[in-house]
């Protein structure tokens, strides 16, 4: 069986203050009819299980949003790699033998992905090996893994090196060199998960979780699962897709993915006057008049504003928010 397991236990650090520690961005719709978790759960339909993956705080917010499906909770937020390797040992006690769907909910995706999904659930069984979907890249995003492909067969490629988040140089180099991203969407039987994870800075907790899988998953330090398994396991297949596909990362991502409005970016109401290449974003209403190129973000009583192209810099906020705290 095909078992879906949608990750759901970031906060969206970066989407400040519409994220707060309460109210992570998978449970905000953005502009959307649906919550980017909802939208999730909604794309995997055709999965014979699904499952959500998240923190214990979580767990009511995500039962809300998604009343019909089972939700599985990690003993604390340590990121994606003990979190995975948490579910995969979980999930196989409960379902035995299957194929491991997982994907991210921090992402928007326009058009059908079922037939992506099957496919990179047969490459997890055919190659027994992690299968990753690879993305064309437009621009040298920093905040990817890059995916170097070897020679492609029937729809998928081994996975010659793959990089986690490159600087800006060696970003550019990859998209020159015909990298893919990796899109954040993955397949694996819970075995190849564990084996691989065998072999990482995993191991101490792989190696306990039969005899008590929470007291192994507390001896890991967090550790995202690109770090921890992905750059160094040995058989990576890539299934390239064309999906029209995004992170909602960071506020920069919105001008992707909104209408523009008098060639701003918006969400939720605004003027605008002589005002170019800005997003706007709140939950009531934002004027803005002379500028470029800035991120307002206004969300309860919070305002936060930020040049475009430092987006990436809000998790400075949020941690001295919380030293401050
Ligand atoms: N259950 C659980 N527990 N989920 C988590 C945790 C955790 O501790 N931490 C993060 N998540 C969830 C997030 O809610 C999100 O849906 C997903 O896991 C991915 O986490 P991000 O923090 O958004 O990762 P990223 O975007 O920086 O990087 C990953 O995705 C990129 C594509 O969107 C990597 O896989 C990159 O290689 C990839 O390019
Ligand atoms: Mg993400």
């Amino acid at each position: 069986p095909i078992v879906a397991l949608v990750l759901a236990g970031g906060t969206g650090t970066r989407l400040y203050p519409a994220s707060r520690s309460d109210r992570p961005k998978q449970f905000l719709s953005f502009g959307a009819d649906k919550s980017l978790l909802t939208e999730t759960v909604n794309r995997v339909g055709f999965a014979d299980e699904t499952y959500v993956l998240t923190r214990e705080s979580f767990a009511d917010g995500v039962r809300e949003r998604v009343p019909n499906t089972a939700v599985l909770t990690e003993p604390d937020p340590k990121d994606t790699g003990p979190a995975l390797v948490y579910a995969a040992h979980r999930i196989r006690e409960r379902v035995g033998d299957c194929v491991l769907l997982c994907l991210p909910s921090d992402h928007r995706i326009s058009g059908p992905f079922e037939r992506v999904g099957r496919t990179a659930a047969r490459v997890a069984v055919e190659t027994e090996g992690i299968v990753t979907v690879g993305i064309e890249p437009d621009r040298p995003a920093t905040g990817y893994g890059y995916i170097k492909p070897g020679p492609s067969e029937n729809g998928f490629a081994p996975v010659e090196t793959f990089h986690e988040k490159p600087d800006r140089e060696t970003a550019t180099e990859y998209v020159r060199e015909g990298f893919y991203w990796n899109a954040g969407l993955f397949a694996w039987t819970p075995t190849t998960l564990l084996s691989a994870a065998a072999s990482s800075p995993l191991a101490p907790m792989v190696e306990r979780l039969d005899e008590d899988a929470d007291a192994a998953f507390d001896i890991v330090d967090p550790v995202s699962i690109d770090y921890a398994v992905l750059e160094d396991a040995e058989n990576v297949f890539v299934v390239p897709a064309a999906l029209d596909w995004d992170d909602l990362g960071s506020w920069d991502a919105f001008e992707r993915v909104l209408d523009s409005q008098d060639r701003n970016a918006v969400l939720g109401d605004a003027v605008t006057i002589d005002a170019d290449g800005n997003v706007l974003a709140s939950d009531g209403h934002v004027s803005a008049v002379g500028v470029e190129d800035l991120v307002v973000a206004s969300f309860d009583d919070r305002t936060l504003v930020v040049p475009k192209d430092e987006a990436q810099r809000v998790r400075e906020v949020v941690a001295k928010l919380r030293d401050d705290e």
